[in-house]
């Protein structure tokens, strides 16, 4: 009887580990997934190329900004982001409207399609 509930056990672990590492290897290679959301959500105001607009919306290609936090993007694009920043020498000073609605995993799928596609940071990535 115990032995069968410790292997029941072992059998469950592996199982669930098997999961979680799927799930995350999908996440981090996602990247066509990652490109409709961001176009879908975002690419109105930075643009598909993630070149930004004028002086009012800031660029996400090759941003000094992303460099510095890369790890922000997740929470920018939950919370959005207001107050005057600097992006690559230039001020910016509107306000990103908060996603809400998005799922934590379309969120990771957005983040890391932003962060390897505009930022070359997948080296990044790999050390998590
Ligand atoms: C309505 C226009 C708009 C949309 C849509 C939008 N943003 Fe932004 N975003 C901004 C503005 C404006 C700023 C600068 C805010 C400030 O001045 O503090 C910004 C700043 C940022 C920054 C930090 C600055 C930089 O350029 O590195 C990131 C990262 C970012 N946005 C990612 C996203 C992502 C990802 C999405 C889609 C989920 C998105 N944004 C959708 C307007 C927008």
């Amino acid at each position: 009887m115990k032995k069968s509930s410790i292997i029941l056990f072992i059998i469950f672990v592996l199982i669930f580990s098997a999961c979680i590492e799927n799930q995350f290897s999908n996440a981090s290679v996602n990247l066509a997934s990652g490109y409709q959301l961001y176009e879908r959500n975002c690419s109105n105001c930075h643009q598909k190329d993630g070149s930004g607009f004028a002086r009012l919306y800031p660029p996400l290609l090759n941003s000094d900004y992303i460099l510095n936090n890369p790890n922000m993007v997740d929470s920018i694009i939950k919370h959005g982001q207001k107050g005057s920043i600097k992006v690559n020498g230039v001020e910016y000073n509107l306000a990103m409207p908060a996603y809400t609605k998005l799922s934590q995993h379309e969120v990771n799928q957005i983040a890391y399609y932003v962060l390897i596609k505009f930022n070359k940071l997948d080296s990044l990535l790999m050390e998590k």
